[in-house]
Formats: structure tokens, C-alpha cells, sequence
């Protein structure tokens, strides 16, 4: 820790007090955690934000997707603040909003009524062509009810871009293999062929996220050999051969509550990002061994240091706020907040 990044940090939320509220997710490190007044997985911030009256800035530790997520549902008159507006999320970028409308008028050419589904991993403007075409989003915490919904509300779902998510998701709810095909994306969509894709009820876009693909279900192998009783729990982001062989998957706050709830002595492998996997061998240090699965970073979460949160509050005033052009936030958080009053 620099003891002088810390003290600018804590003096400046001590001065402005309930006015700024400072948002960190899981996977932030510990160096910036601890100054946070609220952490959480995607959904719990999303939700978080809207009980925010009185705070006037509000500070994202995180990535993109959640900083504008932030920035559409915060009140007006508050500012939304990314202290590292550069940390995108790669899996958002394998589905550009311009694609995944091409695609889907091409899925619907013909009057199929194909509902988008869009993993809140995905830019506001993704959202927007998603809420235009009927469709929501979910986060990995409810994804199984919100594929549910959007299976019962058309005749197919394309589920995007997380194609890991979507099988995992689509194993929980009993879908056969045979009910699912993944969609070729090339050619800005003009490769897919309607016709061939018109009796399957769930499309997968092709995408994933780097930081997941790393897990291998040879590394449960591996535990499972050298430790029998060691639990083992991943993300839902992990592919569907990692996810079978777990005792569990859910996100991040679902890892940490398994976590918590194993016995006392318990040996536990997790399958997520190293930040969050190291603050929980600390935590439970002595009482509960939690190892990573394998040791996998997200180099855009780790964009936000303690020196680049000591910078950006003390320009507060004056830093560039994250916005969201009008016309996209409109359509957008008709997205998100179908999926809010879906899963009260
Ligand atoms: P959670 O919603 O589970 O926190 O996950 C977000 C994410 O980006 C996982 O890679
Ligand atoms: Fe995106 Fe993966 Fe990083 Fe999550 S861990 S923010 S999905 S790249």
C-alpha cells in the first residue's frame, strides 16, 4: 500500500462525505477495495445505484460495461466517474452493437420472432438494439430466469455474446444440446443461414471472456485427484466442461458466499479471477484453505490502481464524466430495467 495515495484517498471521502459514494466490483484489487463504500457483482451495483439519492459523484471501479450501466441509472444531477475510462471488457467487444443488429434482422427476416438476450457484458449501445428488438439483459446471477423469460416470450433467443454462459445457463434449465446452435457471426452476419436455424429455440453468439477460457476441466482433474474432498466453484463464464465438473457455479457474490458457507477447514479451488481469489485466501486465511483453480487476471479490471483513484478524486470537479448519448441510454435502460423488474 502507498500510505500517501491511501491518505488522499480516505481524507477526500472524509470531506465530502455522503455526497460521494465510491463502487468497486469483486474483482477489483485489494489496494482499491478497501476505500470502496459498496462492492458487488454486476447485479447487486446495477441495483445499487439507484439507492444512491444523496450522493453527487459517484465513483466506478470496474470496468466499462458497468461504469455506463451506472451512468444510465443514476439520478439526474448525479456524475458517474471511471477512474480508468480506457478498461474495457473483451468480451464485450466480440459483439459490436452494428453486428448484432445485422444479425438479427437477418435472424428475422422472414417474421421469425427471435428474442436478444445480451449478458450486461455488452456496451449501452448493444442494449439499445437488444430493448428495440423485445429482448433484456441479465448478469450471471440470474441468468437461468431471464433466459426462462425470453425463451416464453418468442420462438427463439439469441443469447449474446457469451456463448460459455449461455450453454451453462441453458444446462440449468434442461435444454438439450440438440435445442441450441451457435450463429456465425462472419461476414457481418450475411454467413448465417436463417433457414437452417429456424427450429432451434436458443442461438448462441460466438463470444467468451479470456479471463474464464484459461480454467480447463483438466484442472478440476487435477484437483479431484490430488484432494477428493476439496470443493471446487466457478464462474459461469467458464466453459461448460469446467462448469459440469464443479460442485458449483454462480457469480462472484455467489463464489463468495459458497465460500463462506463451507465448513470450517474446507479446501476450495476457484475458478475466477485471481483478485477476488487471493481477497478470499486472505479472509479466510487459517480457518479455510481457497486456492485458484489457476491463476488468471483481468488486465482491464486491474487498470484502476490506488494512485489512479488518488488522482481521480482529487480532480473530481473537473474529470470527464461517463455519458451515454441520449438516444442510446433511452433504449437502453428499457433493456436493463426489464430484466430490474423481472428479478425484484
Ligand atoms: P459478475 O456479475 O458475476 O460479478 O461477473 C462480472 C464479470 O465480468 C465476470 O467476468
Ligand atoms: Fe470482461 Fe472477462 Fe474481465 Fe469480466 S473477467 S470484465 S468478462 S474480460
Amino acid at each position: 500500500m502507498n500510505t500517501s495515495h491511501a491518505q488522499t484517498i480516505e481524507a477526500i471521502r472524509r470531506q465530502r462525505g455522503s455526497a460521494l459514494v465510491i463502487m468497486g466490483h469483486h474483482y477489483q484489487g485489494g489496494l482499491v477495495i478497501q476505500h470502496t463504500d459498496l462492492r458487488g457483482d454486476s447485479l447487486e451495483l446495477a441495483r445499487q445505484v439507484r439507492g444512491l439519492c444523496a450522493a453527487r459523484h459517484i465513483v466506478f471501479c470496474g470496468v466499462s460495461f458497468m461504469a455506463e450501466t451506472a451512468a444510465m441509472l443514476a439520478a439526474p444531477g448525479q456524475t458517474v466517474v471511471q477512474p480508468a475510462p480506457e478498461a474495457g471488457c473483451v468480451m464485450s467487444d466480440m459483439a459490436p452493437a452494428p453486428l448484432v443488429d445485422a444479425v438479427l434482422r437477418r435472424l428475422t427476416a422472414d417474421g421469425r420472432r427471435v428474442i436478444p438476450l445480451a449478458y450486461v457484458n455488452t456496451d449501452a449501445a448493444v442494449k439499445a438494439v437488444v430493448a428495440r428488438h423485445g429482448g433484456s439483459v441479465c448478469t450471471s446471477a440470474n441468468a437461468q430466469v431471464m433466459l426462462r423469460w425470453a425463451l416464453d416470450q418468442g420462438d427463439g433467443v439469441l443469447f449474446l455474446p457469451d456463448k460459455n454462459l449461455g450453454h451453462n445457463t441453458a444446462d440449468a434449465l434442461g435444454l438439450a444440446p440438440r435445442e441450441r446452435a451457435l450463429v456465425d457471426v462472419s461476414a457481418h452476419g450475411a454467413a448465417l443461414d436463417p433457414a437452417a436455424l429456424r427450429a432451434t429455440p436458443l442461438l448462441l453468439w460466438p463470444g467468451m471472456c479470456v479471463v474464464h477460457k484459461r480454467f480447463r476441466a483438466a484442472q478440476v482433474e487435477a484437483v479431484r485427484q490430488r484432494d477428493p474432498d476439496a470443493l471446487v466453484v466457478v464462474h459461469p463464464e467458464c466453459e461448460p466442461e469446467v462448469v459440469s465438473r464443479a460442485d458449483a457455479a454462480g457469480s462472484t457474490s455467489f463464489i463468495i458466499r459458497y465460500v463462506e458457507q463451507a465448513p470450517q477447514g474446507a479446501a476450495i479451488y476457484v475458478g475466477t479471477e485471481l483478485n477476488l481469489v487471493e481477497r478470499l485466501a486472505r479472509d479466510f486465511e487459517g480457518r479455510k484453505l481457497v486456492r485458484p483453480l489457476f491463476p488468471s487476471r483481468c488486465q482491464n479490471m486491474a487498470k484502476t490502481t490506488e494512485e489512479v483513484l488518488a488522482a481521480t478524486l482529487e480532480d473530481l470537479d473537473d474529470i470527464e464524466p461517463v455519458t451515454v448519448p441520449c438516444d442510446v441510454a433511452r433504449d437502453a435502460v428499457v433493456a436493463i430495467e426489464r430484466m430490474l423488474d423481472i428479478c425484484r
